[in-house]
């Protein structure tokens, strides 16, 4: 009798020491471990490089300790009144709405796009008319990118402040207006690993330098700032990026391309077998192919959902309800919050499921999960339209 192996949900894929032996080299020789070291700058440099030839303007890349630290300085560079309101999605990771409510403003819950699962100018402006708030941080969500453009003219427009969490989108989302920050993840789960990590990524400098000095306490380092090097200009933090994480960044990048083309080709076929099938019982986030996907989701009937995690529970098939609880739904003591109505986002997230999906999963695995979600969909009333 054969012995059905787990199959977990998520497996990162990292340098191995071989390809990290020449970054820790450079460490050795350095003798520099933080504070923007050489392995940080030529990183960032690197980074900018690679988003440069995306826009047609120049691009900062300021490395920061995480994601949730990058959001939280950028948030806080916008300097708006203590309180003042922020929109963000309901369909998101937590840490969107915790970086708002730690730069001191207010976050502003708002409905998502029945398509796209993303937050929209057309929503945030309804959203704003609302509440009225100073700024939206809008949401990559699922790695699926934003239209940095059409954010820009939002902003241009209603003179609220934009910012993007872009954790899991690198690759898939580049900076193309030169008035939108764009924050990334390089936590071991994205396509860009280091172990811990993030970058700020934006065409105006201010917004860079200052996200700088936040993430180093808040110290003074530019001599022409009007102001003594050293002394404090903001209250900062400390989100620097070590140079242990920043040679895990370089060999990883190193890597990228081969990995990306992997994740898109396992990706690709998953979904293919699954629309084969089961076809019209899923539905899927509308938007671009993306460049490295990490996390596999797909929508189905809350009735179905339910059943497959029944009978992926007694396969040993891992699944997570990606971005669940929606943010209000966390909320008795995260406060305060303002929500607006968000019936689109709660109908995505009663039929969402996160599959099993990485670099490493195999034909069988994706048979078997395949099996799975057959048996959970057969005889299911079809999925409700969200339109
Ligand atoms: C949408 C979103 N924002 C923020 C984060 C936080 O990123 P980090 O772990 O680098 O802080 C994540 C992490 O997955 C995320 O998915």
């Amino acid at each position: 009798m054969s012995v059905r192996t787990a199959i977990p949900l998520l497996t990162p894929l990292l340098p191995d020491r071989d390809s990290l032996a020449p970054y820790l080299d450079q460490l050795d020789r350095n003798r520099h471990y933080s504070n923007f070291g050489p392995l940080n700058t030529a990183l960032e440099q690197r980074l900018s490089g690679l988003f440069e030839a995306h826009s047609n303007h120049p691009i900062h890349v300021t490395t920061t300790s995480s994601a949730t630290l990058g959001l939280e300085l950028v948030l806080s560079s916008l300097d708006l009144p203590p309180g003042s309101k922020v929109i963000v999605p309901a369909l998101t990771f937590v840490a969107s709405l915790t970086t708002i409510i730690r730069a001191g403003y207010i976050p502003v819950i708002a409905d998502i796009d029945p398509d796209s699962w993303l937050l929209t100018p057309a929503i945030a402006a309804e959203a704003a008319t609302q509440s009225g708030a100073k700024a939206v941080l809008a949401v990559a969500a699922f790695g699926q990118p934003q239209d940095t453009l059409g954010w820009s003219e939002f902003q241009r427009q209603s003179g609220l402040n934009v910012v993007i969490d872009a954790a899991g989108a690198f690759g898939s989302q580049w900076v193309e207006a030169p008035d939108i920050p764009v924050v990334y993840s390089m936590h071991a789960t994205k396509s860009l690993a280091a172990g811990e990590g993030g970058m700020v990524v934006s065409g105006n400098a201010t917004v860079n330098n200052t996200v700088r000095q936040l993430s180093n306490f808040g110290i003074n380092l530019d001599a022409n700032a009007g102001f003594p090097v050293g002394h404090l200009s903001f209250v900062g933090s400390n989100a620097k990026l070590s140079e242990y994480h920043a040679a895990v960044a370089h060999a990883s990048l190193d890597q990228w391309d081969a990995q990306a083309r992997l994740r898109q080709r396992i990706y690709h076929d998953y979904r293919e077998a699954l629309v084969q099938a089961c076809g019209a019982d899923l539905q899927w986030q509308a938007g671009i192919q993306l460049a490295a996907p990490t996390i596999f989701c797909v929508r189905m009937a809350t009735d179905a959902r339910d059943r497959l995690e029944k009978i992926c529970q007694q396969r040993q098939i891992a699944t997570r309800r990606w971005y669940q609880p929606l943010l209000h739904q966390h909320a008795a003591k995260v406060a305060p919050i303002i929500k607006q109505p968000t019936p689109i986002a709660e109908a995505v997230a009663n039929g969402l499921i996160g599959l099993p999906f990485s670099t490493f999963i195999s034909r069988q695995d994706i048979t078997d999960v395949v099996e799975a979600v057959s048996l959970a969909t057969v005889n299911i009333a079809p999925i409700n339209q969200l339109k």
